[in-house]
């Protein structure tokens, strides 16, 4: 425990006389810059007792161009007012994080900081068990926990690199950036909590994690999505030209909807409906958490699209339209192999034809969700309980293991 008394002791013999109390406050804080930049030129002379290394960095400040570091800085110097803070191609300065305009994004933040979890927490010995006995699973059960830590491990990480390289920069909204490093935060635990399945079940790492080179079905997804990425990792990709800015808008598209939107929905069902037949218990409870993270990525990312579309309504032309239209299509149809690879027969209640009206139904509310019209009418949803499980709060979990409460263990006492 610190102790703040010698610090209290130390402000008490350097407090200023009492009749400084009485003058105008803005002579006392003159007068104030006036010590204080006395101060720090005695800080900064060259002492006899200095070391040569001291004095060198002494003297090495006296160069120090404070205005040629600032005008590095991205955005305008003045003080940030509200009404110039944008999505994309925003003068005001990034490193001033408030006044907030975009307040769902800060809510984001603490919702996601509330929500922290740790893989290692899930007890995964049950699942080692069932994994390692001869008739514990069928070979269609296998197939489904072997494909799904193959593609998610790299999808994960494809979700990330995609979030620091690429989005991260072209984002020009501090409390917009300040979500997306909580979100890769999370796409790093969740790659962790892939590689702490596949660690616990024994399996063979080699072959899981270079699945996505090796399966057609987990390729075509990857590889769907790398391309998107591409087009704009270059570091001299700049947003500012309807034609760069719709770029980068398709980039968002991408990866919010159609990756984080609809390539996770076959295999979280999958993986969920196993948990709910009492079969891959722990594995199931770590999709449990990172399904709950990701509808919040999702979210997060509609949001952000739907802000882009009404700052720069020129984006959404009929052209843009049918391109996004297009692309979750694309994507459908691709989780819709990847349902029909992964269930070649009926498996844990389900089948790839059920699978397929979930997916249409998932596509329809991405549709709508950035304002364009559903593609599939009429579709229903088989699984009903996954909106159950996505709505799930903090406090319970279906599996009825304990509770984690992060928002109190971390907090500090100044008494
Ligand atoms: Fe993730
Ligand atoms: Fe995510």
């Amino acid at each position: 425990m610190l102790s703040w008394d010698e610090f209290n002791e130390e402000d008490t013999t350097t407090a200023a006389p009492a009749t400084a109390a009485a003058q105008p406050a803005s002579q006392t804080a003159a007068k104030l810059d006036n010590d204080a930049a006395g101060s720090v030129e005695e800080a900064r002379a060259v002492a006899a007792d200095d070391s040569d290394a001291i004095a060198r960095a002494k003297r090495a400040l006296d160069d120090l161009d404070i205005q040629e570091g600032l005008n590095e800085l991205e955005g305008e110097s003045a003080r940030v007012r509200v009404d110039e803070k944008r999505m994309i191609n925003a003068r005001a300065d990034l490193n001033q994080l408030v006044p907030f305009k975009y307040d769902w994004a800060w809510q984001k933040y603490l919702d996601g900081c509330a929500n922290h979890w740790m893989p290692q927490e899930v007890n995964m010995n049950a699942d080692i068990a069932l994994w390692k006995s001869k008739d514990g699973l069928s070979e269609d059960e296998r197939r489904i926990v072997k494909r799904n830590l193959g593609f998610f491990s790299t999808a994960d990480s494809l979700v990330a690199n995609n979030l620091v390289l690429a989005t991260y920069r072209l984002i020009t909204n501090p409390e917009c950036r300040q979500y997306i490093l909580r979100q890769a935060f999370e796409e790093a635990i969740h790659t962790h909590a892939y590689q702490y399945c596949i660690e616990s079940l024994g399996m063979d790492e080699g072959e899981i994690f270079n699945m996505y080179h090796e399966i057609p079905s987990v390729a075509k997804k990857a590889s769907w999505g790398l391309k998107y990425t591409r087009s704009i990792s270059d570091p001299t990709f700049q947003t500012g030209t309807p034609e760069t800015d719709k770029q980068f808008l398709r980039n968002l598209i991408a990866y919010y909807c159609v990756l984080e939107g609809i390539f996770f929905y076959c295999g979280f069902t999958q993986i969920l409906s196993m948990g709910r037949r009492n079969k891959m218990t722990g594995t199931a409870e770590q999709f449990q958490y990172i399904l709950r993270d990701e509808s919040m990525h999702l979210n997060f990312g509609i949001d952000m699209i739907n802000q882009i579309k009404i700052e720069n309504p020129h984006l959404w032309d009929a052209d843009m339209k049918d391109e996004a239209t297009q692309m979750i299509l694309q994507g459908t149809q691709l989780e819709i192999e990847y349902a029909r690879d992964t269930m070649p027969r009926g498996v844990l209640g389900m089948n790839a034809a059920m699978m397929e009206d979930y997916l249409k139904f998932i596509a329809n509310r991405r549709l709508t969700q950035i304002g364009l019209k559903e593609e599939y009418p009429g579709t229903t949803n088989p699984f009903p309980w996954m909106s159950e499980i996505m709505d799930l709060k903090k406090e319970k979990n279906f599996f009825e293991t304990r509770v984690i409460e992060y928002q109190t263990g971390g907090a500090l006492s100044w008494d």
